[in-house]
């Protein structure tokens, strides 16, 4: 009220008054531009995890109707879904990899629960590798001494739900952790790659960590 009144009697003319009736909507558009603009900063920078925002995105998450949010993923790890995937350039032998994830912003040597996952991950194995000969990544599944083979959050293994190749897991009585292997960028066998191999080949990883969303 006060304002509007200060503003009308200093502006004589007309067409200065159209210009400033003009003026609201794009005030009130640039403000809520504005304001986005500090929530997505503050949700990807000054969030609880402010190292990990610097990928940060605006996703609607498939399996809810309506929430909209900022999705993180540390910096160089993929999104899908409601987790962050690193793959990593180095290798190491398994219970290496075991800890290096884990020293990882508290992630795990990946379990493979789905078959969209399983999927996701091939595509992505497929990309880096470079060769047509076996190229070999870590998950977090390993034999105990009786021969059961575990994951190392303690998801139950179904057999069902798993993507051996034809023929594996064989050798059990050395071979007691499993790898995806792929065979350059072509390899047709999306949902047949597992292998088990010595637990102390240097392999490539793959670790995952649940996306933080705000
Ligand atoms: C894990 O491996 C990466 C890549 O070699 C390295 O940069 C990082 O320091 C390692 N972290 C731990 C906790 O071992």
């Amino acid at each position: 009220m006060n304002r509007r009144g200060r503003v009308s009697s200093a502006t004589a003319a007309p067409a200065e008054e159209r210009s400033c009736s003009w003026l609201n909507p794009w005030v009130f558009l640039v403000s809520v531009l504005a304001i986005k603009t500090a929530f997505v900063t503050i949700c990807c920078f000054g969030g609880q995890y402010p190292s990990l925002c610097q990928q940060a995105s605006l996703t609607k998450m498939k399996d809810s109707t309506s929430w909209e949010g900022c999705v993180y993923c540390p910096k160089g790890w993929k999104h899908f879904q409601e987790k962050c995937y690193y793959l990593s350039a180095d290798k190491m032998s398994w219970p290496e990899s075991v800890q290096n994830c884990t020293g990882m912003m508290g992630s795990q040597l990946v379990v493979i629960n789905s078959k969209e996952e399983q999927e996701f991950l091939f595509n992505l194995a497929k990309e880096v590798s470079t060769n047509a000969f076996e190229t070999k990544f870590y998950v977090g599944l390993a034999a105990s001494a009786n021969g059961q083979w575990q994951w190392v959050d303690q998801t139950p293994y179904k057999k069902a739900a798993t993507f051996w190749k034809p023929g594996e897991p064989n050798l059990l009585f050395a071979e007691k952790c499993a790898a995806i292997h792929v065979k350059g960028k072509r390899d047709p066998n999306t949902y047949s790659n597992w292998n088990n191999v010595l637990c102390f080949t240097s392999c490539y990883r793959i670790c995952e960590l649940p996306v933080k969303f705000v």
